[in-house]
């Protein structure tokens, strides 16, 4: 016999097959330091961290506090530090973490509003430096003079950038985020290069300048982490490398007079990440 999960819906067996530690982080506003508190938690099959959290706030503890909306891994609200592992909390099954404890903490490198609910506020205004969105001259958004088409193999060169839901779990594995509050990171990043990429786009000056600048691209080590820590299969590594590519042919272009802003090339090498699903079929006549 099955059971609904009051906050999920998902189809969830009534039969306990383990029962786990949860042991959670927990910190409010006023206190010195953070404590950790531990709570018994029966788990069913199908169970993910998410409905442990709500078993324990419906059960045992009214006090947690944790953020959470969509519960399918596409509102990105949910991210935490699980088993020392940036993780979306509705997208990991406590099951799989094949462990009797499964230690919850907000994720690192934000500031934490209280418990598991982490201040994204940085994230976001970092999103927002890099001007996330197509820009085109004035002249033509007022008076167009035909739709802005864009071929299949022109999508591709920035799709999996798209997919991104800025649940900042990429910030929290990076270690120059963690050592430099200021570095943009690899969600900007990856978004700068995302509408750089765009070939309807004329805004990629103006963020090739932010991206140069101090805290842009020049400051990732490489490290690969936020990539890894991606539950999207969004490889924002790889955005930064293209970025900083982009980023020195716009400085070797301003060292010759009259030459164009440089552009995305062809060889963009932007593959998914295995198990991703494929883009779907172009709605428009390549032309
Ligand atoms: S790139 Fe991935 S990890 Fe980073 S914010 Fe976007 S979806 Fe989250
Ligand atoms: S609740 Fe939306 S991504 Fe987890």
């Amino acid at each position: 016999m099955c059971q609904r999960n009051e906050h999920s819906g998902q189809a969830l067996s009534d039969e306990i097959v383990r029962e786990v530690v949860f042991r959670v982080q927990r910190y409010s506003p006023g206190q010195d330091r953070p404590v950790t508190r531990e709570y018994r938690v029966p788990v069913t099959r199908g169970m993910t961290v998410l409905d442990g959290l709500h078993y324990i706030r419906d059960n045992l503890d009214a006090t947690l506090s944790y953020r959470f909306s969509c519960r399918m891994g596409v509102c990105g609200s949910c991210g935490m530090y699980i088993n020392s592992f940036p993780r979306l909390a509705c997208q990991t099954q406590i099951l799989e973490l094949n462990s009797d404890l499964v230690d919850v903490r907000p994720m690192p490198n934000y500031p934490v509003v209280k418990d598991l609910v982490p201040d994204l506020s940085q994230l976001f205004a970092k999103h927002r430096e890099v001007q996330p969105f197509i820009i085109r001259n004035e002249q033509e958004l007022e008076h167009p003079t035909a739709e802005f088409l864009q071929k299949p193999e022109e999508l591709l060169r920035y799709l999996q950038f798209t997919y991104c839901i800025k649940c900042g779990l990429c910030l929290t594995a990076c270690p120059t985020v963690a050592t430099d509050p200021r570095y943009l990171g690899p969600q900007a990043l990856a978004q700068s290069y995302r509408y750089c990429a765009d070939t309807r786009d004329a805004g990629a000056e103006g963020r090739l300048r932010i991206a140069a600048g101090r805290d842009g691209v020049w400051r990732c080590h490489l490290a690969g982490a936020c990539s890894e820590a991606c539950p999207k299969g969004v490889d924002p590594a790889l955005g930064i490398q293209l970025l900083k590519r982009l980023a020195v042919l716009r400085a070797l272009s301003l060292k010759k007079p009259h030459s164009p802003a440089p552009v995305a090339g062809k060889r963009t090498g932007v593959e998914r990440r295995p198990g991703i699903p494929q883009p779907p079929p172009p709605t428009v006549e390549s032309r």
